[in-house]
């Protein structure tokens, strides 16, 4: 009964118990986006590991929260573009009072923004799209906590629509948690005439830099401290707009508008949206953007140890993975996206029921560690990894748009990023 779902705010070392009742009528499963789940991997709720909800059904998730501390989400994620209908809701894990975190307490508390991309059809007439051979295509609109835009132009926004009004006190200080929970754009957010100071993203504390707007990519998310220290002469404009999108016609379409209302406010805001970087199409400015956040080395995590005393630069890896995309094409009539070459087609029987009984032929494990430029197929082919080893990925992006990668119940720390020449 309510959207965005609970939230889910937790303190480390607690036991979580969630129970899903599921009242559609196909298959649902919740994954919890960044959570470890390192002992029982089936609370990770990803089909193959844990098994899909039935209509009607209910099921209880039961983990500890460890080890982790900072903003996550969670969202369906038994079958595709659920998400795109919603279910999705905040996570916070918070510190136990032993440990101090990094920068004084927001004495306005916490706020929550989902921000994503949105499409009219329903996500079972997107799957049927892609299931016949039809990309999806632009999205229609751009949510913020499931509400489109404030009318900022009489000519661009239809009227009547409901949309999100954050209300604050002047002078307080918000840590706001931004998550991107869409399908595939990549959005830019940004508040008019306040600072985001970033502090926080994907359960790591950052160095706390300022910045005017941030790029943020599907599946992620992000602390922002914001000051109300601007005078309550308005209200302002707080924004969401497409990156990258292939139509620029469409970026005044795509664009989420919600307003930031101080108790004291004179009245509704107005001028311009604050600007977003200049060139839609300029992927250097998300990357160096992306390599501005550092890791705050000596601030504490979970732990009061600081993140930086784990040594990573001394640890053994066991195995390197070179997964590389490729842009949809059609396989047996479906359209598909390939790694490596290879599109995953989940088994009729669970990859974890199969491995616990030794039932043959459910899945291999040969998903190869290299493109083996071979034809692409599908195929139920699982990486072979070396229990309690330390994997080495890297990511080559080959397709044609921003590509967002979600590891099921582990925490990855980048080591590097570039661009790499196709020859
Ligand atoms: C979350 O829990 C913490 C600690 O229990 C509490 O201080 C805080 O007010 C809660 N936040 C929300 C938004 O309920
Ligand atoms: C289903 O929900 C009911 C009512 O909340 C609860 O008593 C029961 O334990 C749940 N069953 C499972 C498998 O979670
Ligand atoms: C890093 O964390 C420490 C410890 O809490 C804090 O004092 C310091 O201000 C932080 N540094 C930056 C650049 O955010
Ligand atoms: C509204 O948008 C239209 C189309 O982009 C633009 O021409 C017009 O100047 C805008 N109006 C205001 C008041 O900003
Ligand atoms: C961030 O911006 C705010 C308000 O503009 C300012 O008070 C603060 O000192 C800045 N913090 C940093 C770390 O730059
Ligand atoms: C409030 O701030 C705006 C923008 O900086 C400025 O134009 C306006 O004059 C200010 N109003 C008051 C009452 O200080
Ligand atoms: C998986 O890796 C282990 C060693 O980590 C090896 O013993 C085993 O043969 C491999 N399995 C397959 C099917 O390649
Ligand atoms: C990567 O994409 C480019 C452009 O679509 C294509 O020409 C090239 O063959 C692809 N590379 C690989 C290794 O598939």
């Amino acid at each position: 009964g309510q959207f965005p779902g609970p939230p889910l705010n937790v303190t480390t070392n607690w036991n979580v118990v969630v129970n899903v009742r599921n009242a559609l009528d196909e298959p649902l499963l919740l994954t919890w986006h960044g959570l470890q789940h390192r002992k029982n991997s089936w609370q990770d709720g990803v089909t193959g590991t844990n098994c899909p909800i039935p209509a009607g059904w209910n099921w209880t998730y039961q983990f500890q929260v460890k080890d982790q501390v900072g903003s996550f989400f969670y969202s369906p994620s038994a079958l595709p573009l659920h998400r795109a209908a919603g279910g999705y809701g905040g996570i916070v894990v918070n510190n136990r009072d032993v440990v101090p975190i990094p920068f004084p307490f927001p004495d306005g508390g916490d706020l929550t923004l989902f921000i994503g991309d949105w499409y009219l059809r329903s996500h079972k007439d997107l799957r049927r799209s892609l299931d016949a051979g039809t990309p999806l295509g632009a999205p229609d609109g751009v949510l913020i906590n499931g509400l489109g835009p404030y009318r900022y132009n009489d000519s661009l926004v239809p009227p009547a629509i409901a949309y999100e009004r954050i209300n604050v006190e002047p002078g307080r200080t918000y840590r706001l948690r931004v998550h991107n929970v869409g399908v595939s754009t990549s959005l830019n957010f940004r508040i008019q005439g306040h600072s985001l100071l970033l502090v926080e993203t994907e359960g790591s504390y950052t160095s706390q830099q300022n910045y005017s707007n941030m790029d943020i990519h599907v599946g992620q998310s992000y602390s922002f401290l914001v000051t109300m220290d601007q005078n309550a002469s308005t209200d302002y404009y707080v924004v969401a707009s497409a990156r990258f999108v292939t139509d620029p016609g469409a970026v005044d379409k795509l664009t989420g508008v919600a307003i930031l209302h101080y108790s004291n406010s004179q009245g509704p805001a107005s001028g311009p949206l604050p600007a977003a970087p200049d060139d839609q199409y300029d992927t250097a400015f998300s990357i160096n953007q992306a390599r501005s956040i550092r890791w705050n080395v000596t601030a504490s995590g979970a732990r009061p140890n600081p993140q930086g005393s784990f040594h990573y630069g001394d640890i053994t890896v066991t195995d390197v993975y070179l997964l590389q995309s490729q842009p949809p094409e059609l396989i047996d009539g479906q359209l598909r996206s390939t790694i490596n070459g290879i599109s995953y087609i989940a088994p009729s029987t669970p990859l974890i029921l199969a491995q616990l009984f030794n039932v043959p032929g459910v899945f291999k494990l040969d998903f190869p560690n290299h493109p083996m430029n071979r034809l692409p197929k599908v195929d139920t082919s699982v990486i072979n990894g070396t229990y309690k080893g330390f994997m080495e990925i890297i990511f080559q992006n080959n397709a044609t748009t921003v590509q967002s990668y979600h590891l099921d119940g582990y925490a990855f720390f980048v080591v590097g990023d570039g661009l790499w020449i196709v020859d």
